[in-house]
């Protein structure tokens, strides 16, 4: 009569929707799902049909044939095709729900500290269309620093850089509070666009996203190697001159050409930061120096070349990936004493 305690059992929810990925994090289990946020629609007759999501339609991304398009919902940290992030955020709930829950989730969403009013309400309405109970809201930074493991609710200036694939977002936290926050567009898709540019300059090749990225990945560099050259690795693309396939061999001195701007201005945002900083809170930061999360922070060296540039100290994230993800968990497990930093509107 009254079901399994499973199907009345309501899993409340703390999402990282991110321009890259999307994490789900679920009450008393941690992530549960970690997916490309990305979305492949069949369009048939000129209606839309959902063909895969995440994972999957990563795949198709730069792959699809005129009858299929693959998109990615979230641009520079924000939804960019509300439909499609709706749509994203539905299938991702109900493939967590499979077990026939009933009772309707409260779900917790990070947006950046930049996010508009207007933004804010979108990310809430698509959360509760796609089947919340109660939408909250948490700035990205807070729960970067908490699922970094910071002490943000000390009297004490910390500072989080969290590098995505859409923003950099720098910001100085005391008394679990934001002192100072700044996002700048630039992360992980700069850092592809730079690589395609370079080879395309250079090279007169072209490659796609996926490649550039997993150039990125598995050599990328934010310094000149010291015997100017470093390891390398072949790669495919179409030569712009003859239009035929091609194959190159890249060297991370080249990757670290083509990061350079995304790299200087992320420096930049760092010292931005740290200048407009209060005396008191800044000395705290010189003492106890940066900690970096996000995907971003895991591209080659980059702790290093901080480092050079500000004269801080340095230091990357555990699961720096996962973060955002477990910083948002967190406030969900412990509301009572996090309260102050979600925002139910
Ligand atoms: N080893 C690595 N080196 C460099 N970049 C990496 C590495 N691993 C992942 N990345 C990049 O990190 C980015 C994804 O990071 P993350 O999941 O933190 O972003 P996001 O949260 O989806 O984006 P945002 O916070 O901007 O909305 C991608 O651009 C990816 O290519
Ligand atoms: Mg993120």
């Amino acid at each position: 009569m009254f079901g399994t305690i499973s199907s009345f059992f309501s899993p409340d929810m703390a999402i990282d929707l991110g321009t890259a990925n999307t994490l789900v994090y679920v009450r008393g289990k941690g992530i549960v799902l970690n997916e490309p946020s990305v979305v492949a629609y069949h369009l048939r007759d000129g209606k839309k049909q959902v063909l895969a999501v995440g994972e999957d339609a990563k795949l198709m991304l730069g792959r699809t044939p005129g009858s299929i398009e693959a998109i990615r919902p979230m641009r520079d940290g924000v939804i960019a095709d509300f439909d499609v992030a709706e749509e994203m955020i539905k299938y991702f709930i109900r493939k967590i729900h499979k077990r026939g829950n009933i009772a309707k989730p409260k779900i917790i969403v990070c947006v950046p500290h930049g996010a508009t009013p207007v933004e804010k309400r979108a990310i809430r309405e698509s959360v509760l269309s796609a089947g919340a109970r109660k939408a909250g809201l948490i700035a990205e930074p807070i729960a970067a620093a908490i699922g970094a493991g910071m002490p943000i609710t000390d009297p004490t200036g910390s500072m989080v850089v969290d590098i995505g694939g859409g923003t950099t977002e720098v910001a100085v936290l005391s008394l679990g509070d934001i002192v100072y926050a700044r996002s700048v567009r630039v992360g992980g898709d700069r850092m592809d666009e730079g690589i395609i540019s370079y080879l395309r300059r250079q090279h007169n090749l072209l490659v796609g996203e996926a490649t550039s990225e997993r150039i990125k990945t598995q050599i990328g560099t934010a310094r000149m190697p010291e015997d100017g050259r470093g390891a390398s690795m072949d790669i495919r693309g179409r030569d712009l001159l003859g239009g035929v396939p091609k194959e190159t061999e890249v060297t991370q001195a080249q990757v670290a050409e083509a990061l350079s701007e995304p790299v200087q201005q992320i420096c930049e945002a760092v010292m931005t930061a740290l200048e407009s900083t209060p005396p008191d809170l800044a000395a705290d930061i010189v003492d106890r120096g940066v900690m970096l999360t996000g995907g971003g922070a895991l591209l080659g060296d980059l702790d290093l070349a901080l480092r050079e540039q500000t004269g801080l100290a340095i230091s990357i994230a555990d699961e720096s990936l996962n973060c955002v993800a477990l910083g948002t968990g967190k406030s969900l497990e412990f509301e009572r004493q996090l309260a102050h930093v979600i925002d139910y509107g």
